[in-house]
């Protein structure tokens, strides 16, 4: 069992309560002043990944009371449970392992007496089989030709992982294109298979349930689009093969078991590129890759499991993420990639830290009266700067955000690379520095006073802006690994501490059974009246409109 403290009863959160009336008035800039070795004393190294968290509006006081609090709140233990395979997603009696699908250590994790990691291996030489076999081209279509593109067919956490991973590894691929369907708007598929052949085209039915309603009527079309071309039945096991943990719905979907790619119920959709799902990844980039993808997660892992809080990378952006979320009053925390690759990253951790602590009740069935998840947002820059910046510099919210980006380019371009980190450099200074009113007069000079004072109010940015920097060596599939265990790990602190339940998602399942309750009442012409009138008005207008 989690531990259940509140942690706003805790003394180290008053103490953070009135440390924050007194910091909260300092200036960033003035922080950096006052301490030369700051970037040194808030920065840290994991590998090749360098993360620097000085610009953020803490001192050594503000660090040690946010520690007080992962103490106070007993994330040690609540870490060791995680690790050890005790069943912490209490509120579906499943133990949270992802950490397993990575371990490259080999040694045994038990869920209920049974050490998983045999299995976890089998499916990981099952994976390395298949993809070698596709890439090498001895896995035949129909028409006994090579397989030249795969589609992956899933929602959420069993597409946005693969789709945001073979697009940050791009530089890695092999000669497969992959595809990725999971919108059940019909454009989505459509759109897709409108240049691919049934002959040499693969499906990855991507499912943990195999009931999810996008991805069985995608799936359901992909076979119907391949039976009009293939025409036997017999064809669609060299064409379709299941990643799930429902063997029976496979099985009736016509996929041979043989094609089956298990995982567990200890591994949450969004945690599960790790899992079979990456099976797209695996067959993209190559088995190899893959494996260093694991491995750069595994090593993170270690560092979670085993540093003091104080030099704990994923503890430190959690805590911080704390202090403006419940202190600051911050609502959004903003993911910016400086890595065209990277494009997606921020989409996938939407959905890792939003459905994972979008949550109101606390651990102990109360609701809540703090602020638990933020809302999680960000596109790569330099695009972002020329659409939304605006807001983060000069608008009422505050908004703090990680910054990433790669020292190495997979593409050095001429001048293009320095020219985006300059850009990446400059965005951090400038948030924390502002330009003061002093600043903007002495650039308005040679203007009449009466010009620059009409003007000089809007070009004053008030700056103390926080801000995190990562930045990597290069973007390498074992960087990508660690990086994307650093998100996964801080969401789990950050739940802990909030006292809450990270890994189920109780508000999506009311969606996918609403929906299914109405997509029967758009059958036929009869008005419906069963909802209330704004339902009822918006459906008898579709049902008009679409004769
Ligand atoms: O979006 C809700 C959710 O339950 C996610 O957690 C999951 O990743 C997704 O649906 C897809 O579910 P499945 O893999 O079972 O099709």
């Amino acid at each position: 069992m989690l531990p259940t403290t509140n942690f706003t009863q805790t003394t180290a959160f008053k103490k953070l309560k009135s440390h924050h009336k007194t910091i909260s008035k300092k200036q960033l800039k003035d922080l950096f002043a006052e301490d030369k070795n700051r970037f040194k004393k808030y920065s840290l190294k994991f590998n090749d990944i360098l993360i620097d968290y000085s610009k953020n509006n803490i001192n050594g006081r503000t660090m040690g009371y946010l520690i007080e609090l992962a103490q106070e709140c007993n994330l040690s233990n609540a870490i060791a449970q995680m690790f050890s395979g005790a069943k912490i997603n209490q509120t579906e009696n499943r133990a949270v392992l992802h950490t397993a699908l990575r371990n490259r250590s080999n040694s045994a994790i038990l869920v209920d007496g049974n050490d998983v990691m045999p299995e976890v291996n089998e499916v990981l030489a099952k994976m390395k089989d298949f993809s070698e076999r596709v890439n090498k081209g001895s896995w035949k279509g129909y028409t006994n030709k090579n397989i030249t593109d795969i589609v992956n067919i899933g929602i959420g956490g069993s597409d946005l992982g693969p789709v945001m991973a073979t697009e940050a590894l791009k530089p890695y691929a092999k000669k497969l294109k992959v595809h990725f369907v999971s919108n059940v708007d019909g454009t989505h598929i459509a759109e897709t298979l409108k240049n691919l052949s049934p002959e040499t085209t693969l499906f990855m039915i991507a499912s943990k349930t195999f009931t999810t309603q996008e991805t069985m009527a995608n799936a359901h079309s992909a076979r119907s689009w391949f039976l009009t071309t293939a025409s036997d039945e017999a064809f669609v096991k060299k064409h379709f093969v299941a990643i799930s943990t429902n063997q029976k719905e496979v099985e009736k979907f016509g996929i041979d078991p043989v094609n089956m790619f298990g995982f567990w119920d200890w591994v949450g959709g969004r945690y599960s590129l790790w899992s079979a799902i990456g099976l797209s990844i695996a067959c993209y980039i190559g088995f190899e890759n893959f494996e260093a993808l694991l491995t750069g997660a595994h090593e993170m892992d270690i560092h979670f499991r085993n540093t003091p809080f104080q030099k704990n990378a994923p503890v430190i952006l959690a805590l911080l993420g704390i202090w403006y979320n419940n202190f600051y009053g911050a609502e959004s925390h903003a993911i910016l990639p400086y890595d065209q690759y990277m494009h997606r990253f921020a989409a996938y951790f939407q959905q890792g830290d939003m459905e994972s602590n979008g949550k109101y009740v606390d651990r102990k069935g109360n609701q809540v009266d703090y602020q638990t998840g933020p809302i999680i947002w960000g596109e790569p820059g330099t695009n972002g700067q020329h659409a939304f910046y605006q807001l983060i510099h000069q608008g009422t919210k505050l908004i703090p955000a990680d910054f990433i980006a790669p020292a190495i380019s997979h593409n050095p371009l001429g001048e293009h690379h320095k020219m985006l980190l300059s850009n990446f450099f400059a965005q951090t200074e400038a948030l924390m520095n502002g330009k003061s009113l002093e600043e903007v007069t002495k650039e308005l000079a040679g203007k009449s006073q009466e010009e620059i004072d009409k003007i000089a109010p809007y070009k004053v940015f008030l700056g103390n802006k926080p801000t995190n920097s990562i930045l990597l060596r290069k973007i390498t599939p074992k960087t990508l690994g660690s990086l994307i265990a650093l998100y996964e790990h801080k969401i789990f602190v950050q739940g802990v501490i909030w006292n809450i339940f990270s890994f189920d998602q109780w508000g999506v399942e009311l969606g996918k059974q609403l929906a299914n309750k109405i997509y029967p009442e758009l059958q036929g012409d009869t008005p419906v009246t069963s909802h209330d009138t704004s339902t009822n008005g918006l459906i008898n207008q579709y049902k008009k409109w679409r004769k």
